[in-house]
């Protein structure tokens, strides 16, 4: 396993608490068909949401926002002040990332100040879990609980005998029609065309969503989404430096007919 050091804190400069992701360095892949011996609640409604939003307790609130594979937490981060009342998580299942996550939503809550217009400081509404969302997704999220999934740049597993390993496929999709409310959206994208393919082939073929295209998405107002999932993420911003290309496959949750 990776060593991870914590950076150490220096109460001079509040910014030295945000955790250093050279400090949590870990192998590429994980397994997602291993145990990884790790504990999932029995049902959604066994989640006590309140220790991942405490501002929130109370409320009845429940995420409506899920990252799946979220690696170091972009996209929430980028997502969480601009809809400062939507409870958003990331599930990751790499140990020391989902740990960097957790420590950099942690420092941020703590750094970032509170606004006596906008209210209490942002970040409330992020969480992460380290969780195999292949085998535990509906653990987390009753159903129709959902409004947007997001799959960013997700591990491409190029070998045709690694596809099963692929976190589109549609065993997995009636799992994601389950948890999203009709309306709600699965946002996709990749650097890998022939990934692409594949997502879009398969959302396309399964009858409980239908493509939604970026133009009507922008017109809905979900413009500062569609940004976030394209320039918000690690691996977007790698696709960049790199000038590699980017593609986008967006679906909504229809009702059934
Ligand atoms: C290529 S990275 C992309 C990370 C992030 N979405 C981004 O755009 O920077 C794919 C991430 O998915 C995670 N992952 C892969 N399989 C997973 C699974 N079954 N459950 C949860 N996370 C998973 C990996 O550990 C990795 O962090």
């Amino acid at each position: 396993m990776a060593k991870r050091k914590r950076a150490a804190g220096n109460s001079q400069d509040p910014s030295s608490i945000l955790p250093q992701k050279k400090h949590y360095r870990q192998r590429a892949h994980a397994n997602p068909f291993s145990d990884h011996a790790l504990q999932y609640p029995s049902a959604p409604n066994a989640v006590d949401w309140s220790v991942h939003y405490p501002t929130f307790a109370g409320t009845g609130s429940a995420p409506e926002f899920a990252d799946i594979g979220c690696g170091f937490g972009g996209l929430l981060i980028t997502l969480a002040p601009l809809f400062p009342d939507t409870l958003m998580l990331g599930m990751e299942i790499r140990v020391q990332v989902s740990q960097y996550v957790q420590d950099r939503i942690a420092a941020l809550r703590v750094t970032s100040l509170s606004d006596p217009v906008s209210g209490p400081s942002p970040y409330q509404n992020v969480s992460v879990v380290r969780a195999n969302s292949m085998k535990f997704l509906p653990n987390y999220f009753s159903k129709a609980s959902l409004s947007a999934l997001f799959f960013l740049f997700p591990d491409p597993h190029f070998k045709s005998r690694k596809h099963k390993a692929r976190i589109i496929s549609p065993t997995l999709l009636a799992e994601y029609a389950y948890v999203l409310r009709v309306g709600g959206i699965v946002y996709t994208i990749t650097d890998v065309k022939d990934l692409h393919e594949w997502m879009r082939t398969h959302l396309e073929a399964f009858p409980l969503f239908e493509p939604v295209d970026e133009q009507t998405l922008r017109a809905e107002g979900k413009g500062p989404i569609i940004d976030a999932v394209y320039t918000s993420t690690e691996e977007g911003k790698k696709v960049e430096r790199n000038g590699g290309e980017k593609w986008l496959a967006c679906f909504r949750r229809i009702a059934v007919q």
